[in-house]
């Protein structure tokens, strides 16, 4: 079997450290059965980096990380890659910041991390490349002269052609992901949209076979929806939960990195809605809302989280008494196993993104509950999870009055409806876990390129 090389900006912690985001929660999923090297960026930046992959030994995987210099990571990291292509990819065109050092940077680092790379590879790995900040990596692996076949999974949303040429560099995008010699998306709705880009920048032709063919080179897309390993995941939530304490009321629950992608603002506004038409409900739920703080640097996930903390004040005084506290914030990184037990004992769980490639929250929640007894998903019509998860309570994030009485139904929703729909939900993830996720993709990978028929 080839040895397996992943790359993406985000590596998981060397010392096996709880790790947040949902591309490394998958891929450490994934690359602990396999083995393999997982490349990705030193946690800090140096200001005398190394030219040169600083290797980790480890017993699961090797890790190999990257480092780069402050300013070049911020303009890089902070800059083009989470205040252009973040925005643009989940549809925020107004939270777009084009500067000409961040597209600099940005080229720069794939350049780099190419040299770095092509030092360690060997002829018979596969690479697979993750996510929005390394989209250049396989143009300047191919140029640094690497034959291996160079997969791209792209972990967020890709936009529609419209809201895509608002990048500056859209073209330039198109192109680099035409190096690829498979691409994977989370939902159909993103492999619609880069068929769209591809035929419009670059005269790709759709084949018979679902391959894209562009200047004689033909490239492979597929939908390959991520998930996480399931039944590791039940497990340990039955394990935990036997250690903690259920909660004293009902409980919602919503864990989501403080992104504005979130729909956070609009979760609350649904939640102060059931709270404002439910007097009955006072003093009977609470809602638990899991927010670690992400790339806190970025004007923009300042604003939210003032928002968040604004919206958190203005509802606790609004409805909460001297015994009751309608909603508890917790501003911190809780470890997977906490969250396990969590979910378990949550009635309702909120996923509620305005725009997210899958959305792992909505898959763990549904791996978490007690079957005799299951909890009700309410999921955002706008996650790729959606897709799959069709027995959820498919809500708008948008429609707050629409959120307030899917959580009354979700509350009152009789035991044999709530174990019916978890049932459908559990059985599909369990037919579709990780593991299936990275091989599916793997195998795609491995295959042999098709040459495209001459033109009669
Ligand atoms: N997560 C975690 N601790 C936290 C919050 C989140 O370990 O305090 C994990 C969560 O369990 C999930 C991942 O981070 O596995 C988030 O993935 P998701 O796809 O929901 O969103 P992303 O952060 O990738 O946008
Ligand atoms: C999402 C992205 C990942 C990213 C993660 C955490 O899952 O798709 O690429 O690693 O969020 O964000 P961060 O900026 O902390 O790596």
């Amino acid at each position: 079997m080839s040895r397996l090389v992943i790359i993406s900006n985000r590596a998981p912690s060397v010392d096996g450290a709880s790790d947040s985001g949902g591309l490394v929660v998958a891929l450490k999923d994934a690359l602990s059965k396999r083995g393999g090297l997982w490349i990705g960026s030193a946690p800090a930046a140096s200001e005398d980096p190394s030219q040169s992959i600083i290797m980790h030994e480890r017993s699961d995987f090797d890790i190999g990380l990257f480092e780069l210099e402050p300013q070049l990571q911020r303009d890089f990291y902070l800059g083009y890659s989470n205040s252009v292509l973040w925005p643009a990819f989940h549809g925020r065109l107004d939270l777009i910041d084009v500067q000409p050092d961040y597209i600099r940077a940005y080229r720069e680092v794939s350049k780099r991390v190419a040299r770095m790379v092509a030092k360690v590879i060997g002829d018979d790995d596969v690479i697979w490349i993750h996510d929005y900040q390394l989209i250049p990596l396989a143009h300047e692996l191919k140029k640094a002269g690497l034959t291996n076949r160079i997969g791209f999974f792209l972990h967020i949303p890709l936009p529609d052609l419209q809201t895509f040429r608002a990048i500056p560099e859209w073209k330039d995008i198109a192109g680099w992901l035409a190096s690829y010699d498979v691409i994977g998306f989370q939902a159909k709705r993103d492999v619609a949209h880069l068929i769209d880009i591809f035929r419009h920048t670059l005269n790709g032709e759709l084949r018979f076979n679902g391959n894209m063919s562009i200047d004689g080179k033909e490239i492979s897309l597929g939908c390959f929806p991520i998930s996480i390993d399931v039944q590791g995941f039940a497990a340990m939530a039955a394990e935990t939960s036997r250690k903690v304490e259920p909660p004293a009321l009902p409980r919602l629950i919503g864990v989501d990195r403080l992104d504005y992608s979130k729909g956070l603002p609009q979760r609350l506004a649904g939640y102060e809605h059931f709270l404002e038409s439910n007097p009955g409900y006072h003093c009977k739920v609470s809602l638990l809302q899991i927010a670690p703080p992400s790339r806190d640097d970025v004007e923009a996930y300042k604003e939210i989280r003032a928002e968040l903390e604004a919206i958190t004040g203005r509802i606790n005084g609004r409805f909460g008494t001297v015994d009751w506290v309608p909603l508890h914030y917790i501003h911190r990184s809780l470890p997977r196993n906490e969250l396990a037990a969590l979910y378990r004992y949550s009635r309702l769980a909120l996923v509620t993104p305005l725009f997210d490639g899958m959305n792992l929250v909505a898959k763990e929640y549904v791996a978490a509950q007690d079957s005799a007894d299951p909890g009700v998903l309410l999921l955002s019509q706008f996650a790729g999870a959606a897709e799959e998860m069709k027995e959820a309570l498919i809500i708008n994030p948008h429609d707050p009055q629409g959120l307030a009485k899917a959580i009354r139904r979700g509350l009152e929703m009789p035991l044999e409806e709530r174990r019916e729909r978890h049932e459908a939900l559990y059985k599909r993830l369990a037919d579709n876990d990780v593991s299936k996720w990275s091989e599916t993709f793997i195998k795609q990978l491995e295959l042999p390129v098709s040459t495209p028929a001459p033109e009669a």
